[in-house]
């Protein structure tokens, strides 16, 4: 026992020293990162170096990845933090407010230039579309992942880690929203999706358009961002514990209101329906969906399809349903946004409002 808890003290002091030598180490001329670990595939391992399915997301510290990465170095101060370590299907509410709070604490330290998240592919656009609605700063906030685990040939990890670093440490990259750096691309957070099972440039913000790229390490940008985020929203997460529950129903031929009930009777705030085409509401959806209205569940309407704007009385009569519309957000991202604006108000009018203006 003795010998464990000197054991334990040498460890503390060792880790105490590495601290000190590396920050020592700091180069004042280079932007100070954080990356803050999450786990996915970025972090995974395979049982072999051809193993790019069935292998375990979440599995290599942040250490790990970033003593794999030795050449940030050069361009950036970088530390890091282990938050989480989940594959991203286990992404929640509450994993989204303790990361937001976090990014928010070091982001209003002068010594933090910006930050990178290390996240799973699967649903990293949903915790850069929340990021980019609650971190108060303009400093770089960049979200990064791989398709392939990091004991993969030709693993993407390390090369999108680097890129992610350097486009944190870029005064270019200063009051643009939260972004998605993958495969040599930058995205808004807003925008982007996953649209690829497996492929390796799976990320795509197909018709309003990537912002720029990376060559030779260096991000290129080419397009703003022109909806409102970070500093100009009007969401604050530092007092909140839990999220209002909004769920998403789905539509498809021979659709029935069994969900959008369930919903209900399970006490959702809002729902988000994925309508199909324009958000067309099914004859035995609608209903359901004005019952749901009725009962003060705050009800938006948004479409499966992926692209284009959600005609607010098209396919349906909004004013008269008292529904909202989710403008180009896709039904995982308007779930998002739902959740932040219930967290301010149930007028259906606010919301719309909120709807087009993030
Ligand atoms: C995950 O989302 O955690 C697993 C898949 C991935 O990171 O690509």
């Amino acid at each position: 026992m003795l010998f464990h808890k000197s054991a334990q003290s040498m460890v503390a002091l060792l880790g105490l020293m590495v601290a000190l030598a590396s920050a020592h180490a700091a180069d004042p001329k280079l932007a100070n990162v954080t990356i803050l670990a999450t786990g996915g595939t970025i972090a995974g391992t395979g049982a072999t170096s051809t193993t790019t399915v069935g292998y375990t997301a979440a599995t290599v510290g942040v250490q790990t990845l970033i003593q794999a990465v030795p050449e940030m170095t050069k361009i950036a101060n970088v530390s890091g933090e282990q938050v989480f370590q989940i594959a991203s299907e286990n992404m929640s509410n509450e994993h989204w407010l303790a990361l937001a709070k976090r990014v928010n604490t070091l982001l209003a330290q002068k010594d933090v230039h910006g930050i990178v998240i290390t996240h799973g592919t699967d649903t990293l656009e949903e915790t850069a579309y929340f990021l980019n609605l609650v971190v108060k700063s303009k400093k770089p906030v960049v979200l990064v992942g791989s398709m392939r685990p990091s004991t993969a040939i030709s693993a993407d990890g390390p090369a999108n880690l680097y890129n992610a670093v350097a486009l944190a440490a870029s005064p270019d990259a200063v009051g643009r929203g939260v972004l998605v750096s993958m495969s040599d691309q930058i995205h808004a957070g807003r925008d982007v999706s996953k649209s690829n099972t497996t492929m390796v440039d799976t990320f795509r913000t197909p018709e309003l358009g990537m912002l720029g790229y990376f060559q030779g390490g260096k991000p290129f940008f080419y397009r703003q961002v022109a909806r409102k985020h970070t500093t100009e929203t009007e969401f604050d997460i530092s007092s909140l514990n839990a999220l209002p529950q909004v769920d998403v129903a789905y539509a498809y031929a021979n659709v029935g209101p069994t969900a959008i009930d369930a919903f209900v009777a399970a006490g959702v705030k809002g729902l988000v329906h994925a309508g199909v085409g324009n958000g067309s509401l099914p004859a035995k959806v609608r209903p359901a969906l004005s019952a749901a209205r009725a009962k003060g569940v705050v009800v938006v309407r948004a479409s499966r399809v992926g692209q284009g704007i959600l005609a607010r009385n098209g396919e349906a009569n909004d004013d008269e349903l008292d529904f909202v519309v989710a403008d180009t957000l896709s039904p995982q991202k308007a779930r998002i946004l739902l959740m932040l604006a219930l967290t301010k108000t149930n007028n259906t009018k606010e919301i719309q409002r909120m709807f087009y203006t993030y």
